[in-house]
């Protein structure tokens, strides 16, 4: 390592320091002095904005540090797209940066499960359980299931009751290290549900469930679509959504995302899947403040039933 390197992490460790004791214009000065000495250091940059949004009068110079972040990394592990639409400074993306949300989520794995029951009183794993256990009458037994965005597993336990298969996807491998160890899974893989196949050997789910995870998505257009084309007729579609307005795609400080019913509406339409039926309950908590979410199933239409009718038959000679 340079030895500019190692007087920016000092630095950079100093600035941190600092605005942990909440003192950002020292902070700025430091983190400043950083970014000079190792001006391809993404995370030093990043440091700095974050710091300059919080001195009062500086939102411009955030704007081109966050900008910096952007130009110096394209893939955007840190978030700094997400802070720049949060500024008012760029248009709300349709998705969150996957290098963004996998970051996030490695780094959260170990102790996602606690933090989910414990601090934020995550309501998802029974609101899954509910919807199972409603479509369970019409379920192709034994199903087979997909938990898309599947993280630790909170809902595997519930999918696992209608599941003869339950395979899990999703972005993070440290989320993924976690599902491994509950022993619920048959298979685990990593992909972006934006961009991956789901069927693994082009055979279609009977169920697909997705607790928490569109709130990482904007346009959920294409979601519907993937899970249209991954279903068996009569294969339902479980998810769960943070609650929001309907007027436009809304990103909301937790830098995730909310929809409202009239938006999911016509996506799930348009994916040609019924709604079976839509929910808003409290889902978690967030600053001790209830986080309302929108629980909804979704079936790709059965096969017509055959009739007994006779099937119209046409010479190939005559017609
Ligand atoms: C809040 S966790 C929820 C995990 C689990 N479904 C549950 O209910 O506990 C969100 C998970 O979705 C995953 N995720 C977010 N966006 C994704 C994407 N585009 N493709 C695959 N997984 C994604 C994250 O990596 C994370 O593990």
């Amino acid at each position: 390592m340079s030895d500019d390197r190692l007087r920016a992490e000092r630095r950079l460790d100093l600035g941190l320091a600092l605005a942990g004791d909440g003192d950002h214009a020292a902070a700025v000065e430091a983190l400043q002095a950083a970014c000079d000495l190792a001006p391809g250091w993404v995370e030093a940059h990043f440091a700095l904005a974050e710091n300059l949004e919080k001195l009062p009068g500086h939102a411009a110079q955030a704007e081109a540090a966050y900008r910096t972040c952007l130009s110096l990394e394209p893939a955007d592990r840190m978030g700094a797209r997400i802070r720049l639409t949060l500024l008012g400074a760029a248009p709300t993306p349709d998705r969150l940066p996957a290098a963004y949300v996998e970051a996030l989520f490695d780094q959260e794995a170990r102790r996602f499960d606690s933090k989910m029951k414990d601090k934020l009183d995550y309501r998802g794993p029974e609101a899954i359980a509910q919807a199972v256990h409603k479509i369970l009458p019409d379920l192709a037994h034994p199903a087979r299931v997909l938990d898309l965005g599947c993280g630790t597993g909170l809902i595997a336990p519930s999918l696992r009751l209608a599941a003869g298969r339950l395979d899990g996807l999703d972005l993070s491998s440290g989320m993924l290290v976690q599902a491994v160890a509950t022993g619920l899974y048959d298979s685990v893989r990593q992909g972006d549900l934006l961009n991956d196949a789901w069927l693994i050997d082009e055979q279609p789910y009977d169920l697909i469930a997705a607790g928490d995870v569109l709130n990482y998505i904007g346009d959920l257009a294409p979601v519907f679509q993937s899970a249209t084309a991954a279903l068996s007729p009569g294969g339902f579609f479980v998810f769960t959504v943070e609650a929001g307005e309907d007027t436009q795609i809304e990103l909301g400080e937790g830098h995730r995302y909310r929809h409202g019913d009239t938006r999911l509406r016509p996506w799930i339409a348009a994916a040609l899947l019924d709604l079976v039926s839509l929910e808003r309950r409290v889902l978690r908590q967030e600053k001790r403040q209830p986080v309302y979410g929108l629980i909804c199933i979704t079936r790709k239409p059965p096969l017509p039933v055959d009739m007994g009718l006779p099937v119209p038959h046409f010479d190939q000679k005559t017609v």
